[in-house]
């Protein structure tokens, strides 16, 4: 690894989750395997909650990669990476002025497009692959997206067009690997400045979610590692780990 900039494709035409899939089938695929579908009935999200679909096309899929370097691997940043790459991806093809609010989510005036969801996959605790998940909301309509427990939207919805999800899965894997090699060797900071400049949230005061409660802070910066620090309402400084950013 390090040099991956190709990438094999797997189309599904349905599956209950492409991540599950993934990691029940990890051996059989190589590092850099992109595997997605157009329909998953059972897609899972952050802290176990669900991801809707409905009978449109869209994109769901899972990055299979396997470091070699594990102690060096910037595991944790993977998904700021990813998220960095699909602003990208929005801006340059579709016209489209997205956000993203920590650590990875997708928005687009304040309507969630995107979410992420990485899994490691373990060996004797040792890191041997990791599963990189994205949704995309391309096709996805009004009615279903108003289901959603959180304000989403999808590309369709914004530009009044239906897309074919084969051509944005080949581009956004082109963007993905394009750079990738670059950001394993440089972790973080090789998107830093970059992923700052899309946190609509940098400099306003935010509510974070973790795990069962919710709290307030001044959001502050991105640090090198890319935590995110806030100050709290003693004026302490502190770091956020884990959590979401809820508005
Ligand atoms: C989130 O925002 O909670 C993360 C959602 C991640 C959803 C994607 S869809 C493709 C992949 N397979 C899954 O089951 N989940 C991820």
């Amino acid at each position: 690894m390090g040099n991956l900039n190709k990438y094999t494709l797997v189309r599904l035409d349905e599956v209950d989750s492409t991540n599950s899939y993934a990691l029940e089938h990890i051996s059989s695929f190589d590092d850099g395997t992109v595997i997605y579908t157009p329909h998953q009935y059972m897609g899972r999200g952050r802290h176990n909650r669900k991801w809707i679909a409905d009978d449109s096309e869209n994109i769901y899929m899972s990055v299979v990669l396997k470091p070699q370097n594990i102690d060096t691997y910037p595991f944790p940043n993977l998904t700021q990476y990813l998220s960095v790459v699909l602003c990208r991806l929005l801006e340059d093809e579709f016209n489209i002025k997205p956000f993203i609010k920590w650590p990875n989510d997708i928005l687009v005036d304040g309507c969630k497009i995107s979410g992420i969801l990485a899994e490691a996959y373990t060996e004797n605790n040792k890191l041997k692959a990791v599963v990189l998940g994205l949704g995309l909301n391309v096709n996805l309509s009004k009615q279903t997206l108003d289901l959603i427990d959180q304000k989403a939207v999808s590309i369709s919805v914004l530009t009044g067009k239906n897309y074919d999800i084969d051509l944005i899965v080949n581009k956004l894997s082109d963007y993905f690997f394009k750079d990738y090699s670059g950001f394993v060797k440089s972790g973080f900071s090789y998107i830093k400045d970059e992923y700052i400049g899309k946190c609509g949230f940098l400099g306003k005061n935010i509510t974070v979610r973790e795990l069962d409660y919710k709290k307030h802070y001044f959001a502050k910066s991105i640090d090198n590692e890319g935590l995110l620090t806030v100050i709290d309402e003693f004026n302490n400084e502190c770091k956020i780990i884990t959590g979401d950013v809820l508005c």
